[in-house]
């Protein structure tokens, strides 16, 4: 309550309507997500008359935010961890280093890196991150021994509820466990072209919010590890690299996008049919093959920018006004500050980021003209608002397949690419 009260203090001190998101902590120590909207009637004199409002509790919508946060701050780690390794001689010498990245910035709580020595068929400690003590496993552990030696002899992962375990533990390892709080254990083999290459473990004081995103995380990081590992005096396998981690990322991106459409019941399978229909229209076009795996990711993620976007505004029924179509106006931009960091995804940051510019110039965020547009935007746009019309919207009604086309026809050459509506025209006609 006080944190509500200095909250409309600063607000009517700044004369301003009431529009915030802010945390409030209930009596019970829970936090919840509250969202208020609200006008202020003030007299001549600057006394306030009047004050009405509602307050809405947008607690699920901020976790849903914080778990894709979450996500995005991984794939940028995962490629972290990608450079780091290509410029490192001596893994053993960065083992601390990785732990202590992996751990830290992705909201997990401790960590522990064994890499398994062939000679002495055994795994040793790498390094730790997180532990309020050190860790049990000073000397090493042989295969089979432990919660790690049971994950490096079967090759699979081991996830527990710690204070419900499916498996035997023992018990020094649980008083271990209980003296470091830990309720929930992952533990993953490192493999690298199927050769046990050691183990990662995770050690959880607060339950996960999303186990299974971050068991792939954690292979993730330990497949990459390995490889690493089995590469170190080799010349590297780029490529083989590269596969495995294209494929954990193309699916996290298909996450997302889900995650976006949910946010907007009305528009469900909007991402995935504009995706579909702009592959088509790309290779109906010639865009080389090559490209079209980054335009496709593009589309998927075209309007994830809209994450920046409150829900008063995107599923507002009716007309937009001027500040909130300036709030609309900046997903673009969103987007592309959300991306650009993620090497991997630069390459699809054209639809993203240039899919409501328009040929004549007088799109946004740049207001880029004609050529200047990507071509992957320019096919992109016709095909979102073809989509786009076709759906009901909070604040219109779906519109029929005529209706849209002749729009769209009406549309060549001021909003959109003469060649693209041509091409288009004859996709849907097909
Ligand atoms: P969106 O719904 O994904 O629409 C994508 C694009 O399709 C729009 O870009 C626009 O070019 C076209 N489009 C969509 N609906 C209509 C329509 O009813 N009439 C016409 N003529 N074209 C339409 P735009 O205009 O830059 O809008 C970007 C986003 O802003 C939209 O994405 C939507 O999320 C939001 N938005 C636009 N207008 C309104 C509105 O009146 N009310 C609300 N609440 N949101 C709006
Ligand atoms: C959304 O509004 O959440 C995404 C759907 C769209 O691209 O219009
Ligand atoms: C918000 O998402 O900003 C508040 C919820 C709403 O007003 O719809
Ligand atoms: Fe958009
Ligand atoms: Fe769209």
């Amino acid at each position: 309550l006080k944190q509500v009260q200095d909250k409309e203090r600063a607000t009517y001190a700044a004369r301003q309507d009431l529009d915030q998101e802010f945390p409030i902590i209930l009596a019970d120590g829970t936090e919840r997500w509250i969202h208020q909207i609200g006008k202020i009637t003030y007299a001549k004199n600057g006394e306030i008359t009047r004050k009405i409002g509602s307050i809405q509790d947008i607690t699920a919508r901020k976790e849903a935010e914080d778990i894709l946060r979450m996500q995005l701050t991984r794939m940028k780690t995962l490629n972290i961890i990608d450079q780091l390794l290509r410029k490192t001689e001596e893994l053993q010498d960065i083992l601390p280093q990785l732990a202590e990245i992996i751990g830290k910035k992705t909201g997990l709580d401790a960590i522990a890196i064994l890499p398994y020595d062939r000679t002495i068929k055994k795994l040793v400690l790498g390094s730790t991150w997180g532990f309020h003590e050190e860790p049990l496993e000073k000397g090493s552990l042989s295969l089979g021994e432990g919660l790690a030696g049971r994950v490096a002899q079967n090759l699979q992962v081991i996830h527990l509820d710690v204070k419900n375990p499916n498996i035997t533990i023992e018990k020094n390892l649980v008083d271990f466990l209980k003296r470091e709080e830990v309720i929930e254990y992952i533990a993953v083999p490192m493999l690298a072209q199927g050769k046990l290459g050691g183990v990662v473990e995770l050690f959880q004081r607060r339950r996960l919010k999303t186990p299974q995103e971050t068991t792939n995380y954690i292979a993730a990081v330990a497949g990459q590890i390995a490889m690493a590992q089995n590469n170190q005096n080799l010349i590297r396998d780029l490529q083989y690299s590269n596969k495995e981690l294209m494929e954990a990322y193309d699916a996290t991106i298909y996450g997302w996008s889900r995650a976006m459409d949910l946010r907007d019941e009305e528009t469900e399978g909007h991402t995935q049919r504009v995706t579909q229909l702009t592959e088509k229209m790309a290779k109906k076009m010639g865009i080389p093959a090559e490209e079209l795996v980054h335009i496709c990711r593009g589309a998927l993620l075209h309007d994830i920018g809209k994450l920046g976007v409150p829900d008063s505004i995107l599923l507002k029924p009716g007309k937009l006004t001027d500040d909130e179509w300036k709030t609309m106006k900046e997903h673009p931009t969103h987007a592309y500050e959300m991306l650009s960091d993620v090497e991997y995804l630069r390459p699809a940051l054209d639809i993203p980021y240039c899919h409501h510019e328009k040929w004549d110039g007088t799109g946004y965020p740049r207001g880029l003209k004609g050529k200047e547009i990507p071509k992957a935007a320019r096919i992109f746009a016709v095909i979102d608002i073809w989509d786009a019309l076709r759906s009901d919207r909070p604040y219109r009604k779906a519109w029929s397949r005529e209706k849209t086309l002749e729009h769209i026809q009406e549309l060549s050459g001021t909003h959109l690419d003469p060649d693209v509506v041509t091409a288009f025209i004859e996709l849907i006609e097909e």
